[in-house]
Protein backbone atom coordinates (compact mmCIF):
# COMPACT_ATOMS: atom_id res chain seq x y z
CA UNK A 1 0.00 0.00 0.00
CA UNK A 2 2.69 2.07 0.88
CA UNK A 3 5.01 1.94 -2.11
CA UNK A 4 1.58 2.13 -4.42
CA UNK A 5 1.24 5.74 -2.61
CA UNK A 6 4.57 6.68 -3.09
CA UNK A 7 4.69 5.33 -7.21
CA UNK A 8 1.80 7.20 -7.74
CA UNK A 9 3.00 10.50 -6.40
CA UNK A 10 6.11 9.68 -7.78
CA UNK A 11 3.68 9.70 -11.38
CA UNK A 12 1.72 12.74 -10.06
CA UNK A 13 5.21 15.17 -9.73
CA UNK A 14 6.18 13.66 -12.72
CA UNK A 15 2.61 14.80 -14.60
CA UNK A 16 2.92 17.92 -12.96
CA UNK A 17 6.59 18.64 -13.97
CA UNK A 18 5.95 18.07 -17.63
CA UNK A 19 2.70 20.21 -17.82
CA UNK A 20 4.77 22.75 -15.96
CA UNK A 21 7.58 22.52 -18.05
CA UNK A 22 7.31 23.90 -21.14
CA UNK A 23 10.38 22.06 -23.10
CA UNK A 24 9.44 19.51 -22.70
CA UNK A 25 5.82 19.91 -24.33
CA UNK A 26 7.41 22.68 -27.18
CA UNK A 27 7.18 25.46 -28.30
CA UNK A 28 5.42 27.20 -31.38
CA UNK A 29 5.55 30.42 -33.18
CA UNK A 30 2.25 32.16 -34.15
CA UNK A 31 1.43 34.92 -36.14
CA UNK A 32 -1.62 36.76 -34.48
CA UNK A 33 -3.92 38.98 -36.78
CA UNK A 34 -5.97 40.07 -33.93
CA UNK A 35 -6.01 42.75 -31.54
CA UNK A 36 -2.63 42.52 -29.37
CA UNK A 37 -5.20 42.02 -25.95
CA UNK A 38 -7.08 38.60 -27.70
CA UNK A 39 -3.34 37.33 -28.89
CA UNK A 40 -1.76 37.64 -25.76
CA UNK A 41 -4.38 35.73 -23.61
CA UNK A 42 -4.85 33.53 -26.27
CA UNK A 43 -0.97 32.52 -26.29
CA UNK A 44 -1.42 32.50 -21.72
CA UNK A 45 -4.40 29.78 -21.48
CA UNK A 46 -2.98 27.62 -24.60
CA UNK A 47 0.30 27.84 -22.38
CA UNK A 48 -1.92 27.35 -18.97
CA UNK A 49 -3.37 24.30 -20.84
CA UNK A 50 -0.77 22.48 -22.43
CA UNK A 51 2.29 24.00 -21.38
CA UNK A 52 3.36 24.74 -25.20
CA UNK A 53 5.46 27.91 -25.39
CA UNK A 54 4.76 30.57 -27.98
CA UNK A 55 6.43 33.00 -29.54
CA UNK A 56 3.74 35.21 -30.80
CA UNK A 57 3.49 38.42 -33.22
CA UNK A 58 0.80 40.57 -33.86
CA UNK A 59 0.74 42.41 -37.67
CA UNK A 60 -1.84 42.96 -39.99
CA UNK A 61 -3.49 40.10 -42.19
CA UNK A 62 -1.53 41.73 -45.37
CA UNK A 63 1.46 41.67 -43.72
CA UNK A 64 1.67 38.44 -42.43
CA UNK A 65 0.56 37.17 -45.83
CA UNK A 66 3.57 39.25 -46.98
CA UNK A 67 5.83 37.86 -44.30
CA UNK A 68 5.17 33.66 -44.78
CA UNK A 69 5.57 34.66 -48.32
CA UNK A 70 8.91 35.74 -47.85
CA UNK A 71 9.82 33.05 -46.03
CA UNK A 72 8.44 30.28 -47.81
CA UNK A 73 11.68 28.92 -48.66
CA UNK A 74 12.81 28.70 -44.90
CA UNK A 75 9.29 29.10 -42.77
CA UNK A 76 9.72 30.31 -39.19
CA UNK A 77 5.93 30.24 -37.98
CA UNK A 78 3.95 27.63 -37.68
CA UNK A 79 0.58 29.00 -36.76
CA UNK A 80 -1.39 32.12 -38.50
CA UNK A 81 -4.44 32.55 -36.15
CA UNK A 82 -6.50 35.39 -37.25
CA UNK A 83 -6.97 38.12 -39.70
CA UNK A 84 -9.56 38.49 -42.39
CA UNK A 85 -9.86 35.39 -44.90
CA UNK A 86 -8.86 36.85 -47.84
CA UNK A 87 -5.25 36.67 -47.73
CA UNK A 88 -5.39 33.16 -46.06
CA UNK A 89 -7.44 32.01 -48.81
CA UNK A 90 -4.43 33.69 -51.06
CA UNK A 91 -2.21 31.53 -49.23
CA UNK A 92 -3.51 28.34 -49.30
CA UNK A 93 -3.59 28.77 -53.30
CA UNK A 94 0.13 29.54 -53.29
CA UNK A 95 0.50 26.81 -51.06
CA UNK A 96 2.12 28.47 -48.35
CA UNK A 97 -0.22 26.90 -46.11
CA UNK A 98 -1.29 23.31 -45.12
CA UNK A 99 -4.15 21.13 -45.32
CA UNK A 100 -5.53 19.98 -42.26
CA UNK A 101 -8.68 17.98 -40.99
CA UNK A 102 -9.25 18.66 -37.11
CA UNK A 103 -11.40 16.84 -35.39
CA UNK A 104 -13.35 19.98 -34.64
CA UNK A 105 -14.56 20.85 -37.90
CA UNK A 106 -18.29 19.51 -37.00
CA UNK A 107 -18.81 21.58 -34.08
CA UNK A 108 -18.51 24.62 -36.69
CA UNK A 109 -20.85 27.43 -38.55
CA UNK A 110 -21.19 26.07 -41.83
CA UNK A 111 -19.79 29.02 -42.76
CA UNK A 112 -16.41 28.01 -41.14
CA UNK A 113 -16.26 25.00 -43.56
CA UNK A 114 -17.34 26.37 -46.31
CA UNK A 115 -14.10 28.47 -45.83
CA UNK A 116 -12.33 25.33 -45.53
CA UNK A 117 -13.66 23.64 -48.42
CA UNK A 118 -12.88 26.63 -50.55
CA UNK A 119 -9.14 26.35 -49.77
CA UNK A 120 -9.01 22.77 -50.08
CA UNK A 121 -8.40 21.93 -46.49
CA UNK A 122 -5.67 24.48 -45.63
CA UNK A 123 -7.58 27.20 -43.80
CA UNK A 124 -10.73 27.35 -41.64
CA UNK A 125 -12.92 29.94 -40.21
CA UNK A 126 -12.66 31.00 -36.87
CA UNK A 127 -14.96 34.03 -36.42
CA UNK A 128 -17.43 35.97 -38.37
CA UNK A 129 -17.06 40.40 -38.24
CA UNK A 130 -19.20 42.71 -40.52
CA UNK A 131 -17.62 45.88 -42.10
CA UNK A 132 -18.86 49.19 -41.14
CA UNK A 133 -18.09 52.64 -39.90
CA UNK A 134 -18.28 54.96 -36.44
CA UNK A 135 -18.28 58.03 -35.86
CA UNK A 136 -18.00 60.30 -33.11
CA UNK A 137 -20.96 61.61 -31.63
CA UNK A 138 -19.04 64.56 -29.57
CA UNK A 139 -17.05 65.59 -32.62
CA UNK A 140 -20.04 65.78 -34.99
CA UNK A 141 -22.07 67.95 -32.70
CA UNK A 142 -19.30 70.02 -32.23
CA UNK A 143 -19.03 70.53 -35.96
CA UNK A 144 -22.60 70.19 -36.44
CA UNK A 145 -22.71 68.12 -39.47
CA UNK A 146 -24.78 65.49 -40.37
CA UNK A 147 -24.76 61.91 -39.17
CA UNK A 148 -23.35 59.45 -42.35
CA UNK A 149 -25.64 56.73 -43.16
CA UNK A 150 -23.97 55.16 -46.02
CA UNK A 151 -21.09 54.75 -47.71
CA UNK A 152 -21.77 57.18 -50.56
CA UNK A 153 -22.00 59.56 -47.76
CA UNK A 154 -17.93 59.53 -47.22
CA UNK A 155 -17.52 60.54 -50.39
CA UNK A 156 -19.12 64.27 -49.46
CA UNK A 157 -17.43 67.39 -49.31
CA UNK A 158 -18.62 67.97 -45.42
CA UNK A 159 -16.55 64.98 -44.22
CA UNK A 160 -13.46 66.46 -45.84
CA UNK A 161 -10.25 65.55 -43.67
CA UNK A 162 -13.17 63.15 -41.67
CA UNK A 163 -12.44 60.04 -42.78
CA UNK A 164 -9.75 57.23 -42.08
CA UNK A 165 -9.44 53.75 -42.89
CA UNK A 166 -6.58 51.23 -42.92
CA UNK A 167 -4.30 50.88 -46.67
CA UNK A 168 -5.26 47.56 -47.86
CA UNK A 169 -2.06 46.25 -48.60
CA UNK A 170 -1.48 45.68 -44.80
CA UNK A 171 -5.15 45.61 -43.84
CA UNK A 172 -7.66 42.65 -44.31
CA UNK A 173 -10.16 45.13 -43.13
CA UNK A 174 -9.11 47.92 -46.05
CA UNK A 175 -8.98 45.05 -48.54
CA UNK A 176 -12.33 44.10 -47.72
CA UNK A 177 -13.52 47.78 -48.11
CA UNK A 178 -12.38 48.27 -51.51
CA UNK A 179 -13.61 44.32 -52.54
CA UNK A 180 -16.66 44.98 -50.30
CA UNK A 181 -17.42 48.53 -53.04
CA UNK A 182 -16.30 46.84 -55.91
CA UNK A 183 -19.17 43.94 -55.22
CA UNK A 184 -21.37 46.38 -54.62
CA UNK A 185 -21.17 48.86 -57.24
CA UNK A 186 -18.98 47.25 -60.07
CA UNK A 187 -15.11 48.28 -60.70
CA UNK A 188 -15.68 51.56 -62.41
CA UNK A 189 -17.93 53.17 -59.75
CA UNK A 190 -16.27 51.59 -56.56
CA UNK A 191 -13.01 53.37 -57.65
CA UNK A 192 -14.60 56.70 -58.66
CA UNK A 193 -15.94 56.50 -55.23
CA UNK A 194 -12.40 55.83 -53.91
CA UNK A 195 -10.79 58.45 -55.89
CA UNK A 196 -13.16 61.33 -54.23
CA UNK A 197 -13.18 59.99 -50.56
CA UNK A 198 -9.91 60.02 -50.88
CA UNK A 199 -10.33 63.52 -50.66
CA UNK A 200 -11.70 62.90 -47.37
CA UNK A 201 -9.10 60.71 -46.02
CA UNK A 202 -6.63 62.04 -43.24
CA UNK A 203 -4.72 59.04 -42.69
CA UNK A 204 -4.41 55.75 -44.37
CA UNK A 205 -2.96 53.62 -41.25
CA UNK A 206 -1.61 50.23 -41.14
CA UNK A 207 -3.90 48.10 -38.76
CA UNK A 208 -7.74 47.78 -39.74
CA UNK A 209 -8.94 48.39 -36.51
CA UNK A 210 -6.68 51.80 -35.86
CA UNK A 211 -9.49 53.75 -37.25
CA UNK A 212 -12.02 52.52 -34.87
CA UNK A 213 -9.71 53.74 -31.85
CA UNK A 214 -9.08 57.08 -33.43
CA UNK A 215 -12.92 57.68 -33.75
CA UNK A 216 -13.38 56.78 -30.41
CA UNK A 217 -10.18 59.50 -29.43
CA UNK A 218 -11.74 61.80 -31.11
CA UNK A 219 -8.71 62.16 -33.47
CA UNK A 220 -10.62 61.41 -36.56
CA UNK A 221 -14.51 62.04 -36.96
CA UNK A 222 -15.25 58.58 -39.05
CA UNK A 223 -12.96 55.58 -39.05
CA UNK A 224 -13.93 52.72 -41.49
CA UNK A 225 -13.77 49.49 -39.37
CA UNK A 226 -15.09 46.41 -38.79
CA UNK A 227 -18.39 46.69 -36.63
CA UNK A 228 -17.18 44.64 -33.69
CA UNK A 229 -14.13 46.97 -33.69
CA UNK A 230 -16.37 50.22 -33.31
CA UNK A 231 -18.54 48.23 -30.25
CA UNK A 232 -14.87 48.15 -28.42
CA UNK A 233 -13.55 51.90 -27.41
CA UNK A 234 -18.11 52.26 -27.20
CA UNK A 235 -17.76 49.76 -24.26
CA UNK A 236 -15.05 51.44 -22.77
CA UNK A 237 -17.25 54.95 -22.31
CA UNK A 238 -16.05 56.61 -25.93
CA UNK A 239 -18.61 58.33 -27.97
CA UNK A 240 -18.56 56.44 -30.66
CA UNK A 241 -21.53 55.17 -32.88
CA UNK A 242 -21.56 52.36 -35.03
CA UNK A 243 -23.28 52.10 -38.60
CA UNK A 244 -23.72 49.34 -40.78
CA UNK A 245 -23.83 51.05 -44.27
CA UNK A 246 -26.94 51.80 -45.91
CA UNK A 247 -26.11 50.28 -49.17
CA UNK A 248 -25.59 46.63 -47.52
CA UNK A 249 -21.96 45.65 -46.37
CA UNK A 250 -19.23 42.89 -46.84
CA UNK A 251 -17.58 40.65 -44.39
CA UNK A 252 -14.64 39.06 -43.23
CA UNK A 253 -14.52 35.23 -42.22
CA UNK A 254 -11.64 35.73 -39.77
CA UNK A 255 -9.45 32.61 -40.35
CA UNK A 256 -6.62 30.03 -39.55
CA UNK A 257 -3.77 28.43 -41.21
CA UNK A 258 -0.87 26.25 -40.70
CA UNK A 259 2.13 27.45 -42.20
CA UNK A 260 3.48 25.03 -45.10
CA UNK A 261 6.59 23.20 -43.81
CA UNK A 262 5.65 24.48 -40.28
CA UNK A 263 8.68 23.20 -37.89
CA UNK A 264 6.63 22.62 -34.91
CA UNK A 265 3.61 20.83 -36.77
CA UNK A 266 2.06 19.16 -33.79
CA UNK A 267 2.14 22.35 -31.57
CA UNK A 268 0.29 23.85 -34.11
CA UNK A 269 -2.10 20.82 -34.47
CA UNK A 270 -2.86 20.69 -30.64
CA UNK A 271 -3.24 25.07 -30.96
CA UNK A 272 -5.48 24.76 -34.24
CA UNK A 273 -7.86 21.85 -32.29
CA UNK A 274 -8.21 24.66 -29.34
CA UNK A 275 -8.88 27.33 -31.14
CA UNK A 276 -11.99 25.62 -32.46
CA UNK A 277 -13.03 24.87 -29.13
CA UNK A 278 -15.99 27.00 -28.02
CA UNK A 279 -14.02 27.11 -24.42
CA UNK A 280 -11.09 28.49 -25.94
CA UNK A 281 -13.61 31.40 -28.52
CA UNK A 282 -15.33 32.35 -25.68
CA UNK A 283 -11.94 33.82 -24.57
CA UNK A 284 -12.21 36.88 -27.46
CA UNK A 285 -15.42 39.00 -25.32
CA UNK A 286 -12.68 38.86 -22.41
CA UNK A 287 -10.10 40.49 -24.54
CA UNK A 288 -12.97 43.19 -25.34
CA UNK A 289 -12.98 41.60 -29.16
CA UNK A 290 -16.79 41.03 -29.91
CA UNK A 291 -16.57 38.53 -33.47
CA UNK A 292 -19.15 35.79 -34.11
CA UNK A 293 -17.54 32.87 -33.24
CA UNK A 294 -17.22 29.56 -35.84
CA UNK A 295 -18.26 26.97 -33.21
CA UNK A 296 -21.94 26.61 -32.71
CA UNK A 297 -21.73 26.60 -28.93
CA UNK A 298 -19.33 29.72 -28.04
CA UNK A 299 -21.58 32.45 -26.92
CA UNK A 300 -22.18 34.98 -28.47
CA UNK A 301 -21.00 37.70 -27.25
CA UNK A 302 -24.24 40.50 -26.09
CA UNK A 303 -21.91 43.29 -27.66
CA UNK A 304 -21.60 41.42 -31.17
CA UNK A 305 -23.35 42.23 -33.78
CA UNK A 306 -26.50 41.05 -34.93
CA UNK A 307 -25.96 39.42 -38.67
CA UNK A 308 -29.71 39.01 -39.71
CA UNK A 309 -30.39 42.40 -38.67
CA UNK A 310 -28.21 44.27 -41.26
CA UNK A 311 -27.97 43.83 -44.71
CA UNK A 312 -24.71 41.80 -45.79
CA UNK A 313 -23.77 41.10 -49.25
CA UNK A 314 -23.12 37.74 -50.87
CA UNK A 315 -19.52 38.57 -50.83
CA UNK A 316 -17.63 35.81 -53.00
CA UNK A 317 -14.60 35.07 -50.79
CA UNK A 318 -13.02 32.43 -53.26
CA UNK A 319 -13.19 35.25 -55.91
CA UNK A 320 -11.65 37.80 -53.65
CA UNK A 321 -9.52 35.76 -51.91
CA UNK A 322 -7.38 34.52 -55.40
CA UNK A 323 -4.53 35.20 -55.92
CA UNK A 324 -4.82 37.08 -59.27
CA UNK A 325 -8.26 39.12 -58.13
CA UNK A 326 -6.37 40.15 -54.78
CA UNK A 327 -3.29 41.39 -56.47
CA UNK A 328 -4.83 42.63 -59.21
CA UNK A 329 -7.14 45.01 -56.82
CA UNK A 330 -4.27 45.91 -54.67
CA UNK A 331 -2.22 47.26 -57.82
CA UNK A 332 -4.94 49.48 -59.02
CA UNK A 333 -5.55 51.02 -55.97
CA UNK A 334 -1.70 51.81 -55.64
CA UNK A 335 -2.14 53.30 -59.07
CA UNK A 336 -5.51 55.36 -58.90
CA UNK A 337 -5.66 56.09 -55.17
CA UNK A 338 -2.20 55.64 -53.50
CA UNK A 339 -0.45 57.63 -56.25
CA UNK A 340 -2.83 60.67 -55.94
CA UNK A 341 -1.96 60.95 -51.89
C1 LIG B 1 -9.12 43.45 -36.08
C2 LIG B 1 -10.47 42.78 -36.06
C3 LIG B 1 -10.43 41.43 -36.72
C4 LIG B 1 -9.81 41.52 -38.09
C5 LIG B 1 -8.48 42.21 -38.01
C6 LIG B 1 -7.91 42.47 -39.37
O1 LIG B 1 -8.26 42.82 -35.20
O2 LIG B 1 -10.96 42.71 -34.75
O3 LIG B 1 -11.73 40.93 -36.79
O4 LIG B 1 -9.70 40.25 -38.65
O5 LIG B 1 -8.62 43.47 -37.38
O6 LIG B 1 -6.79 43.26 -39.19
P1 LIG B 1 -6.14 44.11 -40.33
O7 LIG B 1 -5.20 45.02 -39.58
O8 LIG B 1 -5.46 43.18 -41.23
O9 LIG B 1 -7.21 44.89 -41.01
Amino acid sequence: MKRTLTVMALATTATLGLAGGASAQGKMTMYCGVQEEWCQLMVNEFKAKTGIDVAMTRKSSGEIFAQIKAEASNPKGDIWWGGTGDPHLQAAEENLTMAYNSPMMKELHPWSVSQHKTSGGKTVGIYLGALGYGYNSETLKKKGIAAPKCWADLAKPEYKGEVQVANPHASGTAYTFVATLVQLWGEDKAFDFLKKMNENVNQYTKSGAAPAQATGRGETLIGISFLHDVVTPATKGLPVVSVAPCEGTGFEIGSMSIIDGARNVEQAKKFYDWALSADAQALGAKAASFQNPSNKAAPLPKEATKMEEISLIDYDMKKYGSSAERTRLLSKWDAEIKATK
